[in-house]
């Protein structure tokens, strides 16, 4: 079913803000109108664009869910992509971020999507350049579109996120995942734990921390992170198997995990790691769900952005 612009859709919860930054800009009424948007064209109710328009993605870090489900969310709705290759552009002879971008802007280019290595590198083009930019990745600062597709998934299970219990557990350091989940469930009136081994945890953020073994008798929703290797100076202090033991979710643990609880995980995953092999695709995991969430997600903000031009 394709539905006219302005149909059914919403119109959005304050339409101010022309990029998608930080999970901290957003309002619960505009978090629950993305939400609503990407559970209709889960259900097919794919909007219609006004006219052509054209995306650029730029991926300075590596990438397989987010780059590749921005790619089908533009098939689906019929935005054409230009083909930015890092390694293969003006950026390699020295090119700023802004200039290029401004390169890309005055190319024609109608909104650009941007992971990148730098925390908030954002800061130096949000009010210098007149096209949306939807931040894909910001060193270990945000990653905005990752959480709300997790509070999508989250939302189909429960149906609400007052008084839920979620533990984020893992590398919390290092995980801008982390970071936009736990501002964002906690504005919409979730319990947020943290659980993490001492030189991982932040103290930046207010969340009261836990024990594995409390994790996974007290959460509604675990949501497990990646050890993110390659932003750690030097090796862990633990082989993968002691991790395991120590901090992972263990085929053990999870049978004292509540009959209602479910396993979440942003991917990529270190199997055996983070997570038992064996849990990655049990019942209780929502990892793959996630993903093909993403995609709707996607869909429901580019769409947002560009044909209402705010979010
Ligand atoms: N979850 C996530 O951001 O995965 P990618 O790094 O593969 O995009």
């Amino acid at each position: 079913m394709i539905l006219q612009p302005n149909e059914v859709l919403h119109q959005g919860a304050g339409l101010t803000m022309n990029h998608l930054l930080s999970m901290k800009d957003l309002n619960p009424e505009t978090i629950n109108s993305l939400i609503e948007e990407a559970e209709l064209i889960s259900k097919g109710k794919v909007p219609e664009l006004r006219k052509k328009f054209t995306a650029a993605y730029l991926f300075f870090e590596p990438s397989t869910r987010t780059k590749m489900s921005f790619e089908m969310a533009a098939h689906r709705l019929g935005i054409s992509l230009l083909n930015f290759v890092p390694e293969h552009s003006s950026s390699t002879k020295g090119e700023s971020l802004y200039d290029t971008v401004k390169t890309l802007e005055a190319i024609g280019t109608d909104l650009v999507v941007i992971r990148h290595s730098e925390d908030a590198y954002y800061q130096d083009l949000k009010d210098r350049i007149s096209i949306p930019l939807i931040n894909a990745g910001d060193g270990k600062g945000e990653h905005p579109t990752q959480s709300l597709l997790d509070l999508l998934t989250i939302h189909q299970e429960f149906g609400k996120f007052n008084k839920l219990n979620i533990v984020i557990a893992g590398d919390i350091f290092h995980s801008r995942v982390a970071r936009s989940n736990a501002y964002a469930l906690s504005k919409l009136g979730a319990n947020v734990y943290l659980s993490a081994p001492d030189i991982w945890q932040d103290d930046s953020l207010p969340y009261d921390y836990v024990s594995m073994d409390e994790a996974v008798e007290m959460s509604d929703v675990l949501m497990m992170l990646r050890v993110q290797h390659e932003r750690h100076g030097s090796e862990m202090d633990w082989t993968k198997e002691e991790y395991h033991q120590m901090y992972g979710l263990t085929l053990e643990r999870e049978k004292r995990m509540k009959d209602t609880s479910i396993i979440m995980h942003p991917a990529p995953v270190n199997r055996g790691v983070e997570i038992a092999d064996e849990l990655v695709e049990c019942e209780r995991s929502r990892i793959f769900k996630q993903i093909s969430n993403g995609v709707f997600m996607r869909m429901a903000i580019l769409y947002r952005l560009l044909e209402k031009g705010a979010i």
